[in-house]
């Protein structure tokens, strides 16, 4: 009999596998805050089989866009997605960086053209780009200005 310290989900994503300390930086690629409309479950700190700490991020009726999933394969690289029909795994699927993200991580360096501000002090209308240059630590560069970006969890868009 399998033991479920949450109580398992009819409906919905499991993001299991989440890096032991990262499910907070999940909930808030998912934006999931106090205006939360689905049932959500957060488990901290949990032993997985390989004997190493996880986190568990469930939430009901819900399914995961492509530019949160990119987010989560940063900050989570071995998190599994379970997408939960009638209280099945119907769908597992490892996240997986791309070599490149677009638009998910800002530029920190002030002065690089993807934090240009126009007249009316809108950005300019050139997207963040960055090539992933490790997972493992995560190294992200800008492909515009070349630098590296420090804590690049800290700028998710
Ligand atoms: N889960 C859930 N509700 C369900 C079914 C599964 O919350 N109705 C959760 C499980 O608790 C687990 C995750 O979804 O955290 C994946 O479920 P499952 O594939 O059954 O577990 P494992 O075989 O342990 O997964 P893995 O091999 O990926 O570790
Ligand atoms: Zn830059």
């Amino acid at each position: 009999m399998k033991e479920f310290k949450v109580q398992p989900i009819r409906n919905g994503t499991v993001i299991d596998h989440i890096d032991s300390g990262k499910a907070l930086d999940v909930l808030k690629i998912l934006n999931i805050d106090e205006t939360v409309k689905s049932t959500v479950s957060v488990i901290m700190h949990v032993q997985s089989a390989k004997n190493e700490y996880k986190d568990i991020v469930k939430v009901e009726d819900k399914e995961l866009n492509p530019k949160q999933l990119q987010k989560i394969a940063l900050i989570a690289p071995h998190a599994t997605i379970n997408i939960i029909r009638d209280y099945e795994v119907v769908k597992k699927s490892a996240v997986k960086a791309p070599e490149r993200v677009v638009g998910i991580v800002r530029c920190a360096n002030p002065n690089c053209i993807t934090n240009a501000r126009t007249e009316l002090d809108t950005y300019e209308p050139v997207e963040p780009e960055f090539i992933v240059e490790s997972v493992n630590p995560l190294k992200l560069r800008c492909v515009y200005c070349d630098r590296e970006l420090d804590d690049p969890e800290k700028h998710l868009i």
